[in-house]
């Protein structure tokens, strides 16, 4: 088998080691890395012909992407967990221990094991280009950097910064890791390795200095030189986690313990509360459900798109049209958005059509405020930005429109008004062009009666706000052509969001799926609950923000339009109270006016209103507390999770969605469901089928036949779960 790793020694003492792993992308730790280091590190304790040893990658575009994924998700045993976090301080210390100074040039990404590696290196260097970032993602996959990473970033850039880097996982540019210390010097790409070469060769000849100086000002290296500085350090650190995650992660406040520990104790000290941790956490339900979503999201990046409706027949007609110019209908929230998007992730030129002036005006202000944003975070730069905003061409009328090749509609929600739209603008563009429209709750099939190539018209739908909401739904009509849908599939991928096929019907996947969550919310206010209690249990329960809390987000005059359409779709089993329009009618609409189930001052949201409770004819519940306990926050949360389930089981035995992998990251993506219990489908296969199933019962008993358990879901519970009879070959994998 053809080595992984490459030594070199040149005639100027200095050597390369070069990782290159056969017959894959990027270079991973896995078994045969690891134990073919341990040979390269033995024979190289006895090189005495070494100056310096850079470490390279042969992969283009990636330096080391960290440990095998496989390798974290398969272990099951604590003690095995502790046996792998120590192969990489060994590994690792022996490299550190080298008898001579170490270089790793960092040039693409580098993750993990990868950037640990080169933690234990003398020096690091990285190329300028784009694509090189440096981070420490463990905590995402439910553990913490454990192969000497949460002891030795600490010393090197100061415990506030390393902190920040491994409590969210977050990747930094070389330019970044330069300021932060992270590396010590940033190297023009062009150049690279000659660079890297006159780097070490510098070294070699000056005076050998491993003092590194520690960035972050004046007021860290006082904060953090003093034991009750650090102690404030740690104590805010661990106050901010727990408030964003309500204790459900808990990689993040262990990873906080070890960095105190490696701090506070030494580096051996350090390594041994990495390795414990890391036999802790690897082996729980949390890792394992974060390392599902990871695969999901991985998966999801290699899907292929639309196939066509036979299964794999239409693949060779499915190929994406290359889009080149693009145009978006209607210049408000959505709109506004979606243009600003497309200029900024595709640097294609787009026209911005709509009615009014005004709206026009708005959408620049809109775009520009986000490019601005992005310079602010030195992410775009000044004439970046005007470049940018140049593609954004604003127009009242179809001028240009012959030559675009994709238009993403954005107007009003009227099923007449976009169906005349879209037969005007089918007389404008091109022949081949795709059109797609953002609707959130009308039939794509309706839309599309009027225009002579009905085919060419396919949904889709986008999440508000649309720049940071990473999922979009693909609404796929009958008759659909495989190519319109993949062009709108792959120009997804392009704007760097993540496309889901779903088939056109009420609501597509996940406004279907909220829509019985949200519904239930309102029952329970119906029954006596309060509105902070029915938030605080979704919030409890994981969820980003309460039910009621978005529904003010969404719009009540929205949210409740959407319940409509649904209750008249799903007449069985969709049961609204008799006052859903009333806070509406009323003129209360959520954040847009200032006005809904909470307070707000501006747009920000403060205590829930009592006058709702009136509004709606209810009586006001009393505070908790008077009643004797609080209510049964997991209880409550049943009540709006299970409906979901049971919904579940019909998108997908309809094939609303194609699997319930689709699904589960769909739902992670569109409403922020919790991670760490790796999707909707996965939580409810962890529960029980059987045992969902019969609180479905009892509540059915209580609360009524809404709660039915749907035959879909029986089905899928005699089938083994969701994965089992909807896994599908791309669910995972
Ligand atoms: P909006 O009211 O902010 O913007 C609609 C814009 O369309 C207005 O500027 C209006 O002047 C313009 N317009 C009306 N008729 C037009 C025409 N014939 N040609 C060109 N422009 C025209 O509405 P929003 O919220 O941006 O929604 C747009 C679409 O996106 C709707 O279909 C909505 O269901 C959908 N959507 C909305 C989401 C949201 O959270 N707001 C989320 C996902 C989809």
């Amino acid at each position: 088998m053809a080595p992984i790793f490459q030594l070199e020694v040149g005639e100027d003492r200095l050597a390369t080691l070069t990782f290159d792993l056969p017959g894959k992308k990027v270079n991973v730790f896995g078994r045969a890395a690891l134990a073919e280091l341990e040979t390269v590190l033995d024979e190289l304790a006895a090189h005495h012909d070494i100056g310096c040893l850079v470490l390279l990658s042969g992969k283009p575009g990636s330096f080391i992407a960290g440990a095998d994924v496989d390798d974290i998700e398969r272990v099951t045993d604590p003690v095995e967990a502790e046996a792998g976090s120590r192969i990489g301080h060994r590994l690792f210390g022996a490299w550190a221990a080298l008898p001579f100074p170490t270089l790793a040039a960092i040039r693409g990404v580098t993750m993990g094991g990868g950037t640990e590696i080169a933690l234990a290196s003398t020096w690091r260097v990285a190329s300028d280009r784009a694509d090189t970032r440096i981070g420490l993602p463990e905590v995402r996959l439910g553990i913490v950097p454990g192969w000497g990473g949460s002891t030795r970033l600490p010393r090197l850039i100061g415990i506030a910064a390393a902190l920040d880097l491994i409590l969210t996982g977050k990747t930094v540019s070389g330019r970044q890791a330069l300021k932060l210390g992270l590396v010590d010097a940033l190297l023009p790409d062009a150049r690279f390795l000659d660079l890297v070469r006159d780097f070490a060769r510098e070294r070699l000849t000056s005076a050998p200095s491993r003092a590194h100086k520690r960035p972050g000002g004046l007021r860290a290296a006082f904060l953090e030189g003093n034991p009750i500085g650090r102690h404030i350090v740690f104590d805010q650190a661990r106050k901010q986690t727990l408030e964003q995650t309500h204790g459900h992660y808990p990689a993040a406040l262990r990873a906080i313990e070890v960095v105190r520990v490696g701090i506070e104790d030494g580096l051996r000290a350090g390594f041994d509360a990495e390795a414990r941790a890391v036999s802790d956490l690897a082996p729980s339900p949390v890792s394992k459900n974060l390392v599902h979503v990871f695969r999901l999201t991985e998966a999801a990046k290699r899907q292929r798109g639309f196939v066509g409706e036979a299964g794999d027949g239409g693949g060779a007609a499915a190929e994406p049209l290359p889009v080149r110019e693009t145009a978006v209908l209607g210049a408000g929230t959505m709109g506004g958005g979606i243009a600003q998007l497309i200029a900024a992730q595709t640097g294609l030129p787009v026209r911005m059509k709509d009615v009014r002036h005004e709206a026009l005006a708005a959408g620049m202000t809109h775009a520009a405020g986000l490019f601005d944003r992005q310079v602010r975070r030195r992410r775009l730069d000044a004439p970046g930005m005007r470049r940018r905003m140049a593609l954004l061409r604003p127009t009242l009328d179809y001028s240009g429109f012959r030559r675009v090749d994709l238009v993403i509609e954005a107007i009003v929600e009227k099923l007449d008004v976009k169906q005349g739209v879209f037969a005007e603008l089918a007389a404008q563009v091109p022949e081949r062009a795709v059109l797609a429209s953002n609707t959130s709750s009308l039939p794509i099939r309706d839309i599309r009666a009027r225009t002579p190539h009905p085919e060419r018209v396919v949904g889709m739908h986008f999440f508000n706000p649309v720049h940071r909401m990473p999922l979009v739904e693909v609404i796929v009509p009958e008759g659909a052509d495989p190519a319109a849908v993949n062009t709108v599939f792959d120009f997804t991928r392009r704007l760097g969001k993540t496309p889901i096929l779903v088939k056109d019907s009420p609501g597509f996947l996940v406004n279907r799926l909220l829509t019985f969550y949200s519904i239930e919310s309102f029952w329970l206010l119906d029954e006596g609950h309060r509105i902070e209690d029915v938030d605080r249990a979704m919030v409890a329960w994981g969820m980003p923000i309460g039910p009621l809390a978005l529904t003010d987000e969404v719009g009540i005059d929205v949210g409740g339009k959407v319940a409509h359409i649904m209750a008249d779709a799903f007449a069985d089993r969709v049961r609204l109270p008799a006052w859903i329009d009333r806070l509406s009618d009323g003129g209360r609409l959520g954040v847009k006016n200032g006005k809904g189930i909470y307070r707000y001052e501006g747009r920000e949201r403060q205590e829930p209103d009592p006058e709702v409770y009136t509004a709606l004819g209810l009586e006001e519940p009393r505070p908790a507390g008077e009643s004797g306990g609080g209510p049964d926050l997991a209880a409550l949360a049943d009540r709006m999770v299970l409906p979901m389930v049971n919904e579940a089981a019909r998108c997908l035995e309809e094939r609303v969605v194609r699997s319930a992998g689709d699904l589960d990251l769909a739902m992670i993506f569109g409403t922020g469901f919790p991670p760490f219990r790796g999707g909707l489908c996965r939580w409810a296969d962890q529960q029980g089928l059987p045992q969902l199933i019969a609180i479905l019962e009892r509540l059915e008993g209580a609360a009524g036949d809404r709660f039915r358990p749907a035959a879909a879901l029986r089905e899928t519970a005699a089938a083994g779960g969701f994965y089992a009879r909807f896994g599908g070959d791309e669910a995972v994998r």
